[in-house]
């Protein structure tokens, strides 16, 4: 099996790239990615001797590179993407390059060529607020943010080539993931980071929302057994199963840190701020995937490898990253309120 991996060197690629390097019948393994702020060669820097894998840095929508790299993939896993909700309400644009256009260049490319299954990996944000009970794969999308709205484009399109052109789509949409070698913008890794820091850490609205977290290795068991296993033209649910409330989250990030609750500050809300996402992934299930990690193991080995990795996160947090989060946070930080 020839893959190729697009976005490899992000958080949740780069795990997809390691967990597929142990397959035996993995023969060539490619990986596209366009190192934004978000990509990370040192994520990668285990297969640097393993003759199976190439790097290859470029964009997803160049089209003559897409082209040529899928003339020699069996498979293409696209994890490239803009994946940051705040980042998309301060600038759109990049999401709908990347998150649309670029799905439509990798599916041409897939279309010109004898792809055998092209897996899109969407979120679970393309169904929107979740008042109660939990999504289903047919239930109608209603993303709310610039982010869910391109991933939804991407999303339909990949099934649209499916439907129209037989492309062999599958899509994945996953509900929010953790672990190492997250990107201290999202907000397991930046409350870790910033507790162990001592520095305070800046919690949207109520902290009421709810999320249902699902650890990166499961997440990519699960995109695994629907490249292997998942049929052509469907789309698969990934769920942790685990669920809480940002405020919850946060106070056991507190005590897996030792930090106290004081560190706590409410600030300005997210705008449009989806109240709770929930996956029913009972489809994925069928095929023999269940998650493996429980939140309580998975957040204790969270915070052990941000703690066992300094040299990992602090050029990040001490690089580009520090304008983004005085633009982010420093007002907010400034008009928070403590917890009563
Ligand atoms: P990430 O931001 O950590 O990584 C994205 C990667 O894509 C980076 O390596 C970046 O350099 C690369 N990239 C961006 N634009 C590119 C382009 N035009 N061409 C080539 N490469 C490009 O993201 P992540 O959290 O690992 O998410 C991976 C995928 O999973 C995304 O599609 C995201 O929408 C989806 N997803 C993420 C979560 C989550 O909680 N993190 C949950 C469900 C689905
Ligand atoms: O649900 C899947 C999605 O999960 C993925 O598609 C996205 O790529 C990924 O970024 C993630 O989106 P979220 O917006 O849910 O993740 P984030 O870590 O940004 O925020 C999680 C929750 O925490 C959300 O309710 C907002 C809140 N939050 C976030 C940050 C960064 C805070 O309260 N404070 C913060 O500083």
């Amino acid at each position: 099996m020839r893959v190729m991996v697009t976005g490899g060197a992000g958080f949740i690629g780069s795990a997809f790239v390691h967990r597929l390097a142990i397959r035996t019948d993995l023969t060539a393994l490619t990986v596209l990615d366009k190192l934004t702020y978000a990509g990370n060669l040192a994520n990668l820097a285990d297969f640097a001797d393993d003759p199976r894998y190439r790097f290859v840095h470029g964009d997803i929508n160049d089209v003559d590179l897409v082209d040529q790299l899928a003339k020699d993939a069996d498979c293409i896993v696209n994890f490239a993407a803009e994946s940051h909700v705040d980042r998309s309400i301060e600038a759109a644009d990049a999401f709908v390059t990347t998150d649309v256009h670029g799905v439509f260049t990798l599916l041409e490319a897939a279309r010109r060529h004898s792809i055998s299954r092209f897996v899109q990996v969407s979120t679970d944000e393309v169904y929107g607020d979740v008042v109660t009970g939990s999504s289903r794969e047919g239930d109608a999308l209603r993303p709310r943010s610039p982010y869910a709205a391109s991933k939804a484009g991407g999303d339909l399109l990949a099934l649209a080539y499916h439907t129209t052109h037989g492309v062999p789509v599958i899509v994945t949409r996953g509900s929010n993931t953790y672990g190492p070698r997250q990107y201290p913008e999202k907000v397991i890794p930046l409350f870790i980071t910033n507790a162990i820091d001592g520095e305070l850490l800046p919690l949207y609205g109520d902290g009421q929302q709810v999320r249902d977290w699902l650890h990166v290795d499961d997440h990519c068991a699960g995109v695994e057994a629907v490249l292997v296993q998942g049929s052509p033209g469907e789309t698969y649910n990934i769920a942790g199963g685990a669920s809480l409330t940002n405020l919850e989250l946060t106070h056991q990030l507190l005590r897996l840190t030792d930090r106290p609750v004081s560190l706590v500050r409410h600030v300005t809300d997210r705008l449009a701020h989806d109240r709770r996402y929930s996956l029913d992934a009972s489809k994925l299930m069928s095929l023999g995937w269940a998650p493996r990690v429980s939140l309580e193991d998975g957040l204790v080995s969270t915070v052990a490898w941000y703690q066992d990795n300094e040299d990992w996160w602090r050029p990040i947090k001490s690089g580009a990253f520090r304008d983004y989060y005085r633009r982010q946070y420093a007002d907010r930080l400034a008009g928070g309120r403590a917890p009563q």
